[in-house]
């Protein structure tokens, strides 16, 4: 299996187009230490042909670009992609808007939990996606599912599960309580497996919490792209950026107790990636003293362009 991160940051990207803290400024700049990093999406291949998105970023045009093997093969068609599916993970901005990018009468297949194609069913502007030939697929939780669209077996399979997390904040629902309205399917992760190679690996760009089951779950994996959004809970408030939480915004924070370091310390998994990178994370200096924290508890900060074969 092939895996791309064709983009490693959250919502907004880095830098992000109204930010001024110190992160975007240095990265502008061209600062050593900083580089530039797409909105959240990870691509995925069997056979280095045929490929599945993970999440479809607002940036998509430019990670096709950036990405040769995403490019339309002239030997193949006039009209083509090697792009056959796209899955979702949750209904941010930064996960479903790259879809608009794939008009133009292609063929391919979009998987999504219930919540999450209630969502773009109901935003008619993803009808520019031709119904007849973009079907959208339903992924029952829990349920491993093979891979295919635009007519072709990619050879893989996916699960999808639910795990602790928020409703996309412009569904959020102020009057709900608690958790805005959240329902299970609003943040998914995904197990997917080379059932040839009896390979796998996880995909869990957004997540609140690592609860009993995510660990029991997560426990002893090859491979985990895993939520690096915040390096501290109340980042965002102390550099004055945004007045909430990491929680409040249904992400876990590396660091601190219940942080995903300490989580996934004992959870003997073989390499950890963090992805969905948000642009106020001082782990973005890779000079930094969490930069340091992440490098010595064996994590990587995954980056555009990353490659991983399994
Ligand atoms: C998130 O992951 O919390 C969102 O991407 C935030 C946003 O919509 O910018
Ligand atoms: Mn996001
Ligand atoms: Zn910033």
């Amino acid at each position: 299996m092939i895996i791309k991160v064709l983009g490693s940051a959250a919502g907004g990207g880095f830098p992000q187009w109204n930010c001024n803290c110190r992160n975007c400024v240095s990265v502008r700049a061209g600062a050593e230490g900083f580089r530039a990093r797409t909105q959240s999406s990870l691509a995925v291949s069997r056979d280095g042909v045929n490929w599945a998105l993970l999440n479809a970023s607002p940036d998509l045009r430019e990670q096709i670009a950036n990405t040769p093997a995403l490019h339309a093969d002239p030997r193949v068609c006039l009209r083509h992609s090697p792009i056959k599916a796209a899955v979702l993970t949750n209904g941010d901005v930064d996960h479903i808007i790259g879809l608009i990018n794939l008009r133009e009468a292609q063929p391919f297949s979009v998987f999504a939990s219930d919540r999450v194609l209630a969502t773009v069913n109901a935003n008619s502007v993803f009808q520019v996606l031709a119904p007849a030939l973009v079907p959208r697929i339903e992924m029952k939780l829990d349920t491993p599912f093979n891979l295919e669209g635009g007519g072709v077996d990619l050879g893989l399979t996916v699960e999808a599960f639910a795990v602790p997390g928020k409703v996309a904040l412009y569904l959020e629902d102020a009057s709900a309580g608690g958790n805005y309205g959240s329902r299970e399917g609003d943040t998914i992760g995904l197990k997917v497996t080379d059932p040839s190679e009896k390979k796998s690996f996880f995909y869990i760009p957004g997540c609140a919490e690592i609860d009993d089951e995510l660990a029991e779950r997560l426990k002893g994996a090859s491979t985990v792209f895993f939520d690096g959004t915040l390096f501290t809970d109340n980042e965002m408030i102390e550099q004055g950026l945004l007045n909430k939480t990491g929680a409040r915004m249904g992400h876990i924070s590396m660091s601190g107790p219940a942080g995903s370091i300490a989580a996934f310390k004992k959870l003997g998994v073989g390499r950890l990636v963090y992805v969905h990178i948000n642009n106020s994370n001082p782990a973005l200096d890779e000079n930094s003293d969490a930069r340091k924290a992440i490098d010595a508890a064996g994590w990587e900060v995954g980056y555009d362009g990353m490659e991983v074969r399994l």
